[in-house]
């Protein structure tokens, strides 16, 4: 049986933190693992540039911090195809002719594209460019040119995810069936909350641990992290429903412990500076693998060149495959 084909990626914009690998990363290991797909990791840095063209210096910084993030946390190079977006031409040439499937109106009505653009006011000011508008015609692009069948993705992408398939409808009409209609595979890992509570853990909110943080820089946010605000005093009963070091415990320590956590906690018998120590323990330990990781790449960057150059020369050869069929199509195969 063939194996179904996964594409996905990240903008390379910052590094990744525990948000990210219980909300994508750790899914993606999995599914890698399995052995039941074939998966292409793009690293974004065309689509990252769409909010960070006055930027460069950043996102070509980010792409290798990506790609070291990736390999940390179990991306394997030998079964997963990591690739840099921009070095795939045939994905730009693909997004053009997409452009002419799909009107103005549509994309403005993307939910997703609504919220950045209004969170990007200060970018933006009054009026959008064409390029961020039109997004999610590249990340139509992106998957297509691979013939990605499956998307595995937080639901934020899903009205990306759904744009590409309007696309792949329209132009399967049109010039015959070619393209593939991907599928969002929702990652069932849930959304983490940042350390002071935020529903959103995020780069900008200074709310993260991120997978490269140092231990004391961990120990450090931990203890920052915000608690039952009604417990003053260590024999104060405290509450660990609103308590976000429990609720980290709950992502990193045992079973047992977190009974313990949060029985003595509600008891006043356990002070949040013991339980904040605990925690930090723990999410080293949890984290030092891929830390350790993440050091042996940042010690050999030219290993990380080496598969950033073979993933994308593979990606290439794919890339053109597709890209003969889409002409042949468009009935732009002049002289074959
Ligand atoms: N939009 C994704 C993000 O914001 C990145 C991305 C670009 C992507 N192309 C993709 C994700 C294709 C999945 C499939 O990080």
């Amino acid at each position: 049986m063939e194996k179904k084909r996964i594409l996905t990626g990240d903008r390379p914009t910052g590094r990744l933190h525990i948000g990210h690998y219980f909300g994508s990363l750790k899914k993606r290991v999995e599914m890698q693992d399995s052995g039941n797909y074939d998966m292409y990791i793009l690293i974004a840095d065309v689509q990252a540039l769409t909010d960070n063209f006055n930027n460069p210096e950043k996102v070509r910084k980010n792409v290798r911090e990506l790609a070291m993030d990736y390999l940390s946390c179990g991306i394997n190079p030998e079964k997963t195809t990591i690739y840099i977006q921009s070095m795939i031409p045939e994905t730009a040439e693909l997004t053009i002719y997409y452009s002419n499937l799909v009107t103005i109106s549509r994309l403005e009505r993307n939910p997703t594209v609504k919220t950045e653009i209004a969170q990007k006011k200060e970018l933006f000011g009054e009026s959008v460019t064409y390029g961020f508008l039109g997004y999610p015609v590249s990340q139509a692009a992106d998957i297509t040119t691979f013939e990605g069948e499956l998307v595995p993705a937080g639901e934020d992408q899903e009205p990306l995810i759904e744009q590409a398939r309007e696309i792949v409808r329209k132009f399967n009409n049109i010039y015959g069936e070619v393209l593939v209609e991907p599928k969002i595979v929702l990652s069932t890992g849930k959304r983490i909350k940042g350390l002071d509570g935020n529903e959103k853990m995020g780069k900008s909110l200074g709310n993260a641990i991120y997978l490269a943080d140092s231990e004391e820089v961990i120990t450090k946010k931990v203890m920052s992290a915000v608690t039952d605000p009604n417990r003053i005093k260590k024999d104060d009963l405290g509450n660990p429903d609103i308590c976000m070091v429990a609720y980290y415990h709950k992502l990193f320590s045992t079973d047992e412990e977190i009974e313990t956590v949060c029985k003595e906690c509600r008891a006043g018998q356990r002070g949040c500076v013991a339980c904040k120590k605990q925690l930090a323990k723990n999410i080293i330990e949890y984290l030092r693998p891929i830390r350790e990781r993440r050091a042996y790449y940042e010690q050999h960057p030219e290993i990380v060149d080496k598969i950033l150059r073979e993933g994308t020369e593979k990606a290439r050869k794919t890339a053109k495959e597709t890209m003969k069929k889409v002409k042949q199509a468009m009935k732009l195969d002049y002289f074959e």
